[in-house]
């Protein structure tokens, strides 16, 4: 087994590499009126105004600021100091204040606490090598009462590559040995695909819906809802079949009073 600072290690360099890549939504976006957070978000957290959030895997910074936007007084922890660097201008040039923190998420800093929401999201949960000690550290950083939102891909999603005309293979295993890279392109970062140079050695992990329910539940949490989403852009040349199979989850949880 490779030691969680050896993953950290490799995982840090990597996300680096794809720094000068990696923007996220431009200022004017927020600027805009624009929502980094989706519809689906929103209406699962309700109002945010005032409520203390951690941003886990916060890259850029973007669901960050769209908290901060809307009122909350917001924590984002990345291991990747550029990310960070790139997140805390755009929050500047923003106008909101968000405490971006360079930390592993699996030894957050005991200060980092008393939280009315935790969230994760679109390709942060996959770096966690351990859910049950991830659930059980992030449960106790919630308030009485405190919501985790996980956003995620579909874990069938990340072990079925599309070949073309409604013919799917397995390319990883459902059921979660670590993922030396990526075997399917399109599952690795977006911005990957068009950088056209080989990629640096990382490590993440697929994680099945069981074992995200099971890590909740033993932290002590209450699963408090589950939703199965398509997203059709996520299983292209299925055609109309690309509805019919899940793409993303979000699922919410809370701290018992
Ligand atoms: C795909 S992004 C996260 C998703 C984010 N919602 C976004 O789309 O920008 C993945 C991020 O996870 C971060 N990361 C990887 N391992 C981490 C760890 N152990 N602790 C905190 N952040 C980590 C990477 O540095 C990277 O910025």
């Amino acid at each position: 087994m490779v030691e969680q600072s050896e993953v950290v290690r490799q995982n840090r360099e990597y996300w680096e590499r794809l720094a000068p890549h990696r923007l996220g939504e431009p200022v004017r976006f927020f600027l805009e009126g624009g929502s980094a957070l989706t519809d689906p978000e929103l209406a699962l957290l309700g109002d945010v105004r005032g409520r203390r959030v951690l941003h886990l895997a916060c890259s850029v910074g973007d669901e960050a600021v769209t908290f901060a936007q809307r009122g909350a007084t917001v924590t984002a922890v990345d291991i990747a100091p550029s990310h960070l660097a790139t997140a805390r201008s755009k929050a500047a040039a923003v106008g909101v204040d968000v405490d971006f923190v360079e930390q592993d998420m699996m030894t957050l800093d005991p200060s980092i606490t008393g939280f009315d929401v935790i969230y994760i999201s679109w390709g942060g949960l996959c770096w966690v090598p351990d859910l049950t000690s991830w659930t059980h550290s992030i449960a106790d950083r919630l308030n009485p009462g405190g919501t985790l939102l996980i956003s995620e891909h579909h874990p069938l999603w990340e072990v079925l590559t599309v070949r073309g005309d409604n013919t799917l293979s397995i390319t990883t295993d459902y059921f979660g040995t670590p993922r030396d890279g990526y075997t399917d392109p399109l599952k690795a970062p977006q911005i990957t695909q068009h950088l056209g140079t080989p990629d640096l050695p990382h490590r993440s992990y697929v994680h099945n819906l069981g074992a995200i329910v099971t890590a909740t539940l033993t932290a002590g949490l209450t699963l408090t809802s589950l939703q199965e989403l398509p997203h059709p852009e996520s299983y292209p040349a299925l055609g109309p079949q690309s509805t019919q199979l899940p793409a993303t989850y979000h699922l919410t949880a809370t701290r018992p009073t």
